[in-house]
């Protein structure tokens, strides 16, 4: 066996040196016209041509040229925007009908607090070569805050990075922006990086392996009928009639930070796709489940850095009392992919760019950024150990935490990932035992926080890591021990920060996008199934029996407002009934409320009689996700203990009112997570 292994390798060796050798010879006659250098071309043209030297020109001074024989791209100069990108004979793939500042562009949503928001599309005012050789390009374009521009300028530093590279089909993109100890209060929203393609161009978007199709034309939203929620849009008149009478709405293509590796758009004459990789998530911010837009109809490719969708002003970037502050965003690849015009234009680009996306989350963190803010793998550290869960009413003994969600953030409470959004995140998941291996984290003061599926709660290490260039940070075991006080008497729903396993409806057959008729999984981004609470309990409110009620079908999954006509809306109360063969003495019980989203809500707890005025429990007005309105399954986690005093509850039937009071319009409600009564602690303690 061992010595037929040796002689395979052997062959292999020298086939791999033939192939070389093949290879360099057809780089080195690249002028030659020998028909091998000819066959080679036709198999290998794309690592051929790649072989060209990188070009920077910048003889005009309004213009940087970077190319490198696989395409062209043109910046404008000092703004440093993105303005034309020359690829497989398309003169610009990016939308010549708009404006140069309004094509491929960083923007940030701020405001001084108190004030409206507006946008600040960051142009620069100085040009600066870091690199221009034959392997590399990487160019500058940076401004200082200027203070006499206060109302229309972000307070920020900011230095916006390009780099193309030779044998690379593509740009890459990062942004280190900056603010001075004793700048001006500020609120940030939203910091992005925008690509507008050319519409009668680039017709089909692909964000995922099921979600992708023909897209509608930006003025079939025009000549649409805005819907209550106006960011959605039913198409009444579309371009392409097989459009017709379908929804259109951005959110509907949002994806969790932690799958949003890749996504955009394809021509399919040429064939050509333009692609939005981010290889890492460590610069985005409130963790790996934050969701956020990726490409919509203009054809617009966004890579989303910071902002509030699914969150509210709980996730915005604040900035008070003169915080200084410093942050590289990306870099991030756009990518750019032919093939020829036979065979399945469309699934061969998307299997390229995912393979592509794939090559770049292997070379991170890429070595060859040249500011010295973005370190390299060598300037990083890791972090592993292994979770465990003790949760002594699941299982007697201490079990590992399985494929839990475990990671770094900055120092902070149980949970205050989520809402963290000025530093640098690094998660990872755990095997099923555990264990966890975060790597290529950069230097600073974090605090381990962690989930698992299956387990209601937050964890937090009460150790504070520190990670330094070259550090390996071995925690061990660690053990989560999860809200618990007593043996579960029933439970409603999957503790997974979500409400994807309660009941769905079938949207409105008026109003679907059929982007998602085959994929069921993701009904929930449908637009309107708010609206069908009301057709289902349309005088008395949903009523939940334990042991009888399926939660899959009886549950449904947002417990929203009713509109009684006239826009008018009214709050609804929700029953949970269950029977105590006894009521143990002295209690509490405990209920464990865990919510996927809040709205403008409040959930108010009332035992065994829905009318006393005071609620035995309160969340107060919680929330601005609006992950409702946006077809997100789940917006920020809150978790919420509440005791129980077993004189409130009888022995026999027992009803829980749960009511979400807040009722000015149909967009406002929760989403449940998961609830569980507990009895006593018992006497087995
Ligand atoms: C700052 O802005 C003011 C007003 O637009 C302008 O006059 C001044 O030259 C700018 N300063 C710098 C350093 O760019
Ligand atoms: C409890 O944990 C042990 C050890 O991990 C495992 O073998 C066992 O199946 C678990 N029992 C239950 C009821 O989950
Ligand atoms: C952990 O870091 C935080 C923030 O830097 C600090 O307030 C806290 O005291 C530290 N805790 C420990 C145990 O060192
Ligand atoms: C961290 O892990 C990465 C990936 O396994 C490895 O390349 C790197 O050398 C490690 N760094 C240290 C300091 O151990
Ligand atoms: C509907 O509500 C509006 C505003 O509250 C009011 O002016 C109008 O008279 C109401 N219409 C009906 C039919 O009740
Ligand atoms: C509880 O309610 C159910 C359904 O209404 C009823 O059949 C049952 O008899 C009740 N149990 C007690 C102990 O009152």
């Amino acid at each position: 066996m061992v010595r037929r292994k040796v002689k395979w390798s052997w062959v292999f060796a020298l086939l791999a040196m033939l192939i070389q050798l093949h290879f360099f010879t057809g780089v080195f006659s690249e002028n030659n016209e020998n028909t091998a250098f000819r066959k080679l071309l036709s198999i290998n043209d794309r690592e051929l041509v790649a072989s060209r030297a990188v070009k920077l020109n910048t003889q005009n001074r309004r213009e940087v040229i970077m190319s490198n024989g696989l395409l062209q791209v043109t910046l404008s100069s000092p703004d440093g925007e993105v303005i034309a990108i020359k690829y497989n004979g398309i003169d610009n793939v990016l939308e010549t009908e708009n404006k140069q500042d309004n094509r491929g562009y960083w923007d940030v949503v701020w405001y001084k607090p108190g004030d409206e928001g507006t946008y600040d599309k960051l142009e620069a005012t100085n040009f600066r070569v870091i690199v221009a050789d034959e392997n590399q390009v990487e160019v500058s374009f940076s401004k200082k805050w200027n203070s006499s521009r206060h109302r229309s300028n972000v307070p920020l530093n900011v230095d916006k990075r390009y780099i193309m590279r030779r044998g690379v089909s593509g740009l890459y993109a990062y942004a280190i922006l900056e603010r001075e100890p004793g700048w001006p209060d500020v609120d940030m929203d939203q910091i992005r990086a925008v690509f507008k393609l050319q519409k009668d161009k680039f017709r089909y978007m692909a964000i995922s392996d099921e979600r992708q199709r023909i897209m509608p034309m930006p003025e079939d939203r025009v000549t649409g009928q805005p819907l209550a929620y106006p960011e959605a849009v039913l198409l009444t008149n579309p371009t392409n009639p097989e459009l017709r009478g379908e929804v259109d709405d951005k959110y509907q293509y949002s994806l969790e930070s932690k799958d949003n590796k890749v996504h955009g758009w394809i021509s399919s004459d040429p064939p050509v796709g333009f692609w939005m990789i981010t290889p890492s998530a460590e610069f985005r911010t409130s963790g790996p489940i934050k969701q956020d837009l990726t490409s919509h109809v203009g054809p617009t490719v966004l890579s989303m850095f910071t902002s509030t969708h699914y969150g509210g002003k709980d996730i915005d970037t604040k900035y008070r009392n003169g915080e200084p502050w410093k942050k590289v965003m990306g870099p991030v690849f756009v990518y750019l992919n032919k093939v020829s015009s036979k065979g399945d234009i469309y699934g061969d680009l998307w299997k390229d760019a995912k393979k592509q996306a794939w090559k770049e989350v292997e070379s991170w963190p890429y070595h060859f950024p040249l500011s010295k803010d973005f370190p390299k793998s060598y300037q990083r550290g890791n972090v592993s150990g292994q979770l465990q869960v003790f949760d002594r009413y699941i299982n007697s003994s201490i079990t590992g935490a399985k494929y839990a969600y475990v990671g770094l953030a900055a120092p902070g409470d149980v949970g205050s990932w989520q809402t963290e959004t000025k530093g640098y995140q690094f998660w990872t998941q755990s095997d099923e035992k555990g264990n966890f291996f975060i790597k290529n984290v950069r230097e600073g003061d974090y605090n381990l926080y962690a989930w698992v599926p299956g387990v209601i709660g937050d964890y937090k290490h009460d150790i504070n890591i520190t990670v330094k260039a070259g550090s390996q940070f071995k925690l061990g075991a660690i053990v989560y021990r999860p809200p618990r006080y007593g043996p579960t008497l029933w439970e409603i729903g999957v503790p997974d920060r979500s409400a994807v396993e309660y009941f769905v409806p079938d949207p409105y057959p008026t109003l679907m996008n059929r982007l998602y008729t085959k994929d069921t999984m993701d009904k929930f981004r449908q637009y309107g199934l708010w609206e069908q609470y009301a057709d289902i309990y349309r005088n008395d409110d949903l009523k939940y029996t334990v042991g009888v009620s399926d939660y899959t079908r009886e549950w449904f999954f947002a417990h929203v407002t009713r509109e009684i006509g006239n826009r008018t809306y009214q709050a609804t109360t929700w029953q949970i009934m269950f029977e105590l063969p006894y009521v143990d003495n002295p209690g509490p019980y405990t209920l464990q409320v865990a919510l996927a989203s809040a709205t403008d809500s409040e959930l108010q707890v009332r035992l065994n009689d829905a009318n006393v005025e005071k609620p035995h429990f309160t969340t107060g007005l919680i929330g601005k996700d609006n992950a409702i309105a946006r077809h997100g399954i789940h917006g920020l986690y809150r978790f919420y203990s509440i005791n129980v005093p077993s004189n409130k509850l009888y022995r026999g039937n027992n009803t829980i009112y749960l009511t979400q009071s807040r009722s000015r319009s149909p967009f406002q409600g929760i989403l449940y997570d998961y609830i569980r009564l507990e009895s006593p602690p018992g006497r087995d303690t």
